[in-house]
Formats: C-alpha cells, sequence, structure tokens
C-alpha cells in the first residue's frame, strides 16, 4: 500500500508510534504518518494530507494497527490531538465504538508518554495544557450515555502501570461526576487519577513485578511512591485536590493505610474516590502474583474483606455506576 513512496532510514527512536485511531475522521494535521516495514518507514500520508476513510479502510484491511509520526512533528501532533480530541469524542455522527477507542487510546498514550518522560522539569506548562485538555474531553464523554460500557469493553486487564492509571483515571471520571458539579474539581480530581502511580517509577521493578510475597523492606519501598509522586508533580500546577489524590490514594479509612495512617473524616474526597477505583482495577486485572477477578467477585471482595478501608458512600456511588453501566 505504500509501495510507491518514499523510505524512511532513520533510527528506531526518531518516530514514535500511535493507534490509527487518534488520526481523526475530516481532521487535518500538520505532520506526516508513516508505516513501519521491517526497519524502514514509509511514508503513508504527506503533512496537511486529509487522512481519509480510504484510508484507514486500507490500514484495516492490511491489519496494520500501529502508524508512525516522525518526533520532529511531535508537537504539531500534540497540537492535532488538543485540538480535536474534545469535538470528536462530542461528534456523535461519528459511532460511538470508535468514539471509546479513540478516548481509550488518548488517555492510554498520555499517561504513557508522562511516565516514561518522568514528568520533565522543562515544558511543564504545556504538559499540563495537553494533560488538562484530554481529561476535559475525557470527562465529558465518560458520562455521556453508553460510553462507560463501551470503554469498559476495551479495558485491558493486563496490569501495568499505563493501562492501570488510565482505568483508574476512567473508574475516577465516573463517580467524580456524581460528586462535584464544578468543572475545574472534576479536572483536578481525573488529573490526580491519571497521575496517582507516577511515583513508581521510582520503584525497582523487580518489586514491582515480583510474583511471591513482599518482604518488610520491598514492602516499606513500594510505600513510598505516593510521596515520589507528589515530588514529582511540585512542578507542574496541579491544584490540592489532585496533589491530595497522589498523596493519599492508599489511606484507608479505618487508618491502615499509607503514607500518614489517616482516618476517614481526614482523607480527602478525591483520593477515597482514587481509593475505590484503584483496588477496584487491581482486583479485576491479571498481575503477576493474582489472577484477574470478574467485576461481581471483585465488588464482594471489597465488600466482605475491605469494608473499613473504603468510604461506604464513595464505594455505594461506584456500585451504582457501574450496575447502571450494566457492568456489575
Ligand atoms: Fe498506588
Amino acid at each position: 500500500m505504500a509501495d510507491e513512496v518514499e523510505a524512511e532510514k532513520e533510527r528506531e527512536d526518531s518516530f514514535f508510534a500511535i493507534s490509527p485511531f487518534m488520526i481523526f475522521p475530516e481532521a487535518y494535521g500538520n505532520f506526516s504518518v508513516y508505516l513501519k516495514k521491517g526497519r524502514h518507514f514509509l511514508l503513508y500520508t504527506h503533512k496537511g494530507e486529509q487522512f481519509t476513510e480510504r484510508h484507514k479502510e486500507t490500514l484495516y484491511e492490511h491489519g496494520v494497527d500501529e502508524l508512525y509520526i516522525h518526533t520532529s512533528q511531535k508537537l504539531d501532533y500534540d497540537e492535532y490531538v488538543q485540538q480535536n480530541l474534545g469535538g470528536v469524542l462530542s461528534n456523535e455522527s461519528i459511532p460511538l465504538p470508535v468514539r471509546s477507542k479513540v478516548f481509550y487510546h488518548s488517555s492510554t498514550s498520555a499517561i504513557k508518554e508522562i511516565v516514561r518522560s518522568r514528568l520533565p522539569t522543562t515544558a511543564s506548562a504545556q504538559l499540563l495544557g495537553r494533560l488538562t485538555g484530554i481529561v476535559e474531553a475525557s470527562l465529558r464523554f465518560i458520562c455521556s450515555k453508553d460510553a462507560l460500557k463501551t470503554v469498559a469493553s476495551l479495558m485491558s486487564h493486563d496490569y501495568d502501570t499505563y493501562t492501570h492509571s488510565s482505568n483508574v483515571f476512567i473508574y475516577t471520571a465516573a463517580i467524580v461526576e456524581t460528586y462535584y458539579k464544578r468543572e475545574s474539581e472534576k479536572i483536578q480530581c481525573g488529573l490526580g487519577a491519571l497521575l496517582h502511580d507516577i511515583g513508581k517509577v521510582h520503584i525497582p521493578k523487580k518489586i514491582l513485578n515480583k510474583a511471591g510475597k513482599l518482604n518488610a523492606t520491598e514492602w516499606e519501598i513500594i510505600k513510598t511512591h505516593p510521596v515520589k509522586g507528589v515530588g514529582m508533580c511540585a512542578h507542574i500546577a496541579l491544584e490540592q485536590s489532585a496533589i491530595n489524590a497522589v498523596l493519599f490514594h492508599h489511606e484507608k479509612c479505618d487508618g491502615k493505610g499509607y503514607p500518614a495512617g489517616l482516618t476517614k473524616p481526614y482523607i480527602p474526597l478525591p483520593a477515597k474516590i482514587v481509593s475505590v477505583a484503584d483496588v477496584y482495577d487491581a482486583l479485576t486485572s491479571k498481575r503477576p502474583y493474582a489472577e484477574a477477578m470478574t467485576p461481581f467477585k471483585a465488588l464482594s471482595v471489597m465488600r466482605e474483606e475491605m469494608e473499613s478501608a473504603f468510604d461506604p458512600d464513595v464505594f455505594k456511588r461506584f456500585v451504582l455506576v457501574l450496575s447502571g453501566a450494566g457492568i456489575a
């Protein structure tokens, strides 16, 4: 399909991968799109060329699930996503499953980029602006009719930091809608959910992925990730509620959590919400030391074995959100 176009003989790290779903219908991008064949990158559409349905169908017919963009055009791509995501997600003429895939890919790739970049001190204002745009468009979408149900069917349940953060963000967004009226409060809570485990980039992989039980020392190391996460977020201008979600998402209402051992009245609401979303996603995901539970089983475990950890009102609302979406 791209036989006649020029091949870019460049290093692999000169390109970054995106999902075909991130090239939106009817939007012109100020960047070129490439395919990968062996070690070569083949130009598929030129900068400024419309990416038509025919282009998409051809990719689909050939089973292509990754496209590439040159890193020199990354800012143009980011701007394109920022400008078009909200419009695409709210455009009801685009089928819900397609918009759901756009939604899931955009939130997962945002967190992937953040984790890989380790929140650089430079360009933090642009990064926060972009993240806020994604969160804002996503919050509106996830609360629209049948969106949560459709997105849930796309969620990966193989645990890794990227998919976990994205899933926690999605569940948080659905709960947040039942609590907050102000858009800015919802956005901050969503940002906190997306970034809640960012501190894990400083935890050794052999501890994070350990199949057996953690020893006391390893456990102490794991417990540092909320504080480390807040340290990493220090140079992006998050509001207190987002920081609270990152710092206190492992607090438990009975005071047995960490890092501060706060009890129910003292745990901020965004942290209580992220905590429920976090545990539910962990239980329903396949982890190195446990198989994934069904939604019903996970909620039963949370209700019967972990009851004292969660705020009952947050948990009740979460169950209602899931049952309303036909998930549990
Ligand atoms: Fe965590």
